[in-house]
């Protein structure tokens, strides 16, 4: 007989997500939890909904429902001040993974809550601790999935909040 597998805590919560103004939902739910030091990172393919989950992240954290957000898909990064900085960047047209630092997203990631679309671009240079967070096509929704490494609490409160598929 196998020797039984200690009962590790689970740290990736996967949940559907129906409707744009759930994956809304969760980006304001991230907005009340996430720290000064904090990386998310958003994965999906092209029109997944990374965007649209970050803007309700910053508005809600800046309290400001109407903030203008646009995509960083041109300026690779937009800065914002609430509490704490929030950089958005979206590094899909990153050419190098050092540019990263040109862009001073290392010494964000020390300082600032960090949201980061199109992460796998910037290889290795990604914190180590980063919430994981994918999105994928679910017929017309989505289905977010989360890993959260060294958090259990944080994971423990996901999963209470969101109920998995
Ligand atoms: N749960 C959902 N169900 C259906 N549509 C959704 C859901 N979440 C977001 N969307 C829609 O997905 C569309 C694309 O979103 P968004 O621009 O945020 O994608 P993206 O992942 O940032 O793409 P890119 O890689 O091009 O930056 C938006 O119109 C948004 O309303
Ligand atoms: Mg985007």
């Amino acid at each position: 007989m196998c020797p039984t597998t200690p009962d590790l805590p689970r740290q990736t919560v996967t949940f559907p997500l129906a409707t744009d103004a759930d994956t809304a939902r969760l980006g304001a739910w991230f907005a009340a939890r996430l720290r000064a030091g904090d990386c998310l990172a958003l994965t999906g393919p092209i029109g997944a909904g990374k965007s649209h989950l970050a803007r309700a992240l910053i508005r809600a954290r800046l309290g400001r429902p109407q903030e203008d957000v646009p995509s960083p898909t041109f300026t690779l990064v937009q800065t914002y001040v609430a509490d704490v900085e929030i950089w958005h960047s979206d590094l899909y047209r990153l050419t190098h993974p050092d540019e990263v630092l040109e862009l001073g997203l290392d010494e964000a990631f020390a300082h600032a809550i960090t949201l980061v679309e199109w992460p796998e671009r910037m290889g290795s240079a990604l914190p180590a601790d980063a919430i994981r967070l994918t999105l994928s096509p679910l017929g017309d929704a989505r289905r977010a999935e989360i890993a959260i490494p060294g958090r259990p609490a944080l994971a423990a409160a996901l999963r209470a909040d969101w109920t998995p598929a």
